[in-house]
């Protein structure tokens, strides 16, 4: 640690929206007072609480798990929850949405385009075989567990589309962290919907927008390594598309009517 004495304050500028007087987003400075334990959600819990109780941000759990502090600070994707401000001195620190979403109050972004996204590619067990709830609990064996849990530990921040330069040039994109949740599903040996979500990975927006840039899976607070969920369903779409085409084709019904 440096022998540099720490500072009583440190600067935060944030970018404010507020839809109902802004024409467009400014910057706002506010000092707060430092301690090394500090976060930054705590840093703009005190703006909030003790000096201007109109700026808006998400947050719940405070402990990296629920997803909902994301956003920009100093440029780059970060939960504000899970950054401290010592990290950040001497400062100021800049505060902003996160990039790629639609803001619709100062740090607040709209999470309706990704969830839209997810319900596309059914993030739900889809049963291979019918399964009574008197047969039990359906095991899996360690090998099979571990085929999919890192990609259940996804917690919904969208920090990996912030990340995204592919999803900054076309919002339409599926994006990395429904990717990663899709693929979650189709590791899972009990489930039997890859072909049924392969229509949303095989087209312009689904894995193939990617250009494996790989910055969704260094932000990443849960390292679930999204990158390598989008790299290996680009391998499931690929199969699928050379499966398909030397399947034999089904042959006309020249049934007589
Ligand atoms: S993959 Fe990681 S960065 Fe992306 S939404 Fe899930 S937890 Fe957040
Ligand atoms: S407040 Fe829940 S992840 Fe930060």
């Amino acid at each position: 640690m440096s022998d540099k004495p720490m500072p009583s304050t440190i600067e935060i500028d944030v970018l404010r929206y507020r839809p109902e007087d802004d024409s467009e987003p400014f910057w706002q400075r506010y000092s707060v007072p430092f301690s090394e334990d500090m976060s930054v959600l705590q840093g703009l819990q005190h703006i909030k609480d003790d000096i201007d109780g109109t700026l808006s941000f998400r947050w719940s759990c405070r402990q990296a798990i629920c997803g909902s502090c994301g956003m920009m600070v100093n440029g780059n994707p970060k939960l504000s929850c899970q950054t401290f401000l010592r990290d950040l001195l001497p400062g100021p620190v800049k505060i902003e949405a996160l990039a790629h979403m639609p803001i619709e109050r100062d740090l607040i972004v709209s999470v309706e385009p990704f969830v839209k996204k997810l319900e596309r590619v059914s993030p739900y067990i889809i049963p291979k075989t019918p399964r009574a709830l008197a047969q039990g609990e359906h095991l899996q064996t360690p090998a099979e567990l571990d085929a999919f849990a890192q990609f259940s530990g996804c917690i919904n921040c969208m920090l990996c589309y912030a990340a995204c330069p592919q999803y900054g040039l076309n919002p339409d994109f599926l994006g990395p962290g429904v990717l990663a949740l899709m693929h979650r599903y189709n590791a899972d040996s009990r489930d039997g919907g890859t072909r049924q979500r392969m229509e949303a990975i095989s087209t312009e927006d689904g894995v193939w927008s990617c250009t494996a840039v790989g910055y969704c899976s260094e932000v990443c607070p849960k390292h679930v390594d999204p990158a390598n969920a989008v790299n290996q369903n680009k391998v499931n779409s690929a199969k699928d598309y050379f499966l398909r085409f030397f399947a034999p084709k089904a042959k006309p019904d020249t049934t007589p009517t």
